[in-house]
């Protein structure tokens, strides 16, 4: 990148390092340009914790998960022993990939992995136990072929993979997110739901969409009910921040559906029980935390103007073990399909003008308060940490 061009100059985005009744939004540039992209995948995504998905999931030795991560595709799994592992889903021979697709709303169980190719076999270990053919080749020790590890790490049953081995460990990006959230009891949540949708929409868009109470009205008037709750952020130590929200019972079902809430979450107590928290786990993550029920947006950046979105519900052990579970459980995941739809469909009508060249930065609302926290995180990490790798 160029040491003139205004995209990687740090002071092209001071409107955004502002309280949001004086700052701008980001250039819309950062929302559709291919090489902003690029300089996110690089500077951001391939340096932080990236939520990928929960633990509960893979239960069992050998059951294991796929995705592809800013284009790195990776195997999730858990090993004969139990510990939970991850690696680069391409051989070690000449680097094909080895479990074809994605395993984004399922999994799949095994105990061992064969290459399609030329039929390298390795074990949920990341091992070559096998590789046919390689005897005569000199110098070659099956040993210091196995998988490529890549750094995953759990809290609470949620599950961060950072492609970056000088990263300092999640606990320390957290900061002091496992106290504030503790209350949920997060390592007994079962993860009962998983919806995957495609959504024509650059990533920040739809996170920023997340962390902001001003398109309630607009977007989900006519499902979500409304009433008039007390919005607060949240002070946060670490790479998160929050919205609280504090009302009576569940926020996680129509009003329609109000006689359908399941008990609240075991022990919950204290603000946790007092109504919402709306979490964002720097730097695409969102946690909607409720008195009975914890559901997760997790997002896929698949290009500048593309992102997975994949929403997770998920419900204490306790809850998900009652007789009438399913029944009761299909109101909840009725009120996510449709305000995840509406979100995902206002985010795609955003994108549709931010793509146009009559697009200009604009000014936020003090409604929008962490919208520019977030700006701020996210060009600290691209286009900061960016020149000073490059000494713009
Ligand atoms: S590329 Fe996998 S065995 Fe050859
Ligand atoms: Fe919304």
């Amino acid at each position: 990148m160029p040491a003139s061009d205004p995209m990687f100059d740090p002071r092209t985005y001071d409107g955004i390092r502002k309280p949001a009744i004086e700052a701008w939004t980001l250039p819309p540039h950062c929302y559709t340009s291919p090489e902003f992209f690029r300089a996110e995948v690089k500077h951001l995504f391939m340096k932080v914790w990236n939520f990928i998905g929960r633990a509960d999931r893979i239960p069992k030795p050998g059951d294991y998960f796929t995705l592809d991560y800013v284009g790195v595709p990776i195997i999730v799994l858990r090993d004969r022993d139990g510990t939970l592992k991850a690696f680069g889903n391409s051989c070690r021979h000449r680097g094909a990939r080895i479990v074809a697709g994605e395993l984004l709303d399922r999994i799949a169980s095994t105990r061992g992995f064969k290459c399609p190719y030329h039929s390298w076999v390795y074990g949920t270990g990341g091992e070559l136990r096998g590789c046919p053919g390689m005897e005569q080749t000199v110098g070659f020790d099956k040993k210091d072929f196995g998988l490529v590890p890549v750094r995953l790490e759990n809290w609470g049953g949620f599950l961060f993979i950072n492609f970056d081995e000088n990263a300092p460990p999640l606990l320390e990006h957290l900061g002091d997110l496992p106290e504030a959230l503790a209350a949920y009891d997060c390592e007994n949540l079962v993860t009962t739901q998983i919806k995957v949708y495609d959504v024509h929409c650059n990533w920040k868009i739809h996170i920023e969409n997340a962390m902001e109470e001003y398109h309630l009205p607009a977007v989900h008037g006519a499902t979500l009910n409304l009433l008039k709750f007390e919005h607060f952020d949240v002070p946060a130590k670490g790479a998160w921040m929050a919205i609280r929200e504090r009302h009576t019972g569940t926020r996680a079902l129509l009003a329609e559906d109000r006689q359908h809430a399941f008990p609240p979450i075991p022990g919950v107590h204290g603000h946790a029980a007092e109504g919402t928290n709306y979490v964002c786990l720097n730097p695409s993550t969102m946690l909607g935390m409720t008195i009975d029920t914890v559901w997760y947006i997790e997002l896929h950046p698949l290009g500048p103007n593309r992102t997975r979105v994949v929403v997770g519900s998920c419900f204490p052990k306790a809850t998900t073990q009652r007789p009438d579970f399913a029944e009761k459980a299909a109101y909840y995941y009725k009120r996510w399909n449709k305000s995840i739809a509406e979100d995902n469909g206002i985010a795609a009508v955003q994108q549709q003008g931010m793509c146009s060249p009559l697009t200009r930065p604009g000014r936020l609302s003090a409604h929008e308060y962490l919208i520019p926290k977030l700006g701020k995180w996210w060009i600290e990490h691209t286009v900061d940490r960016g020149a000073a790798v490059h000494g713009n």
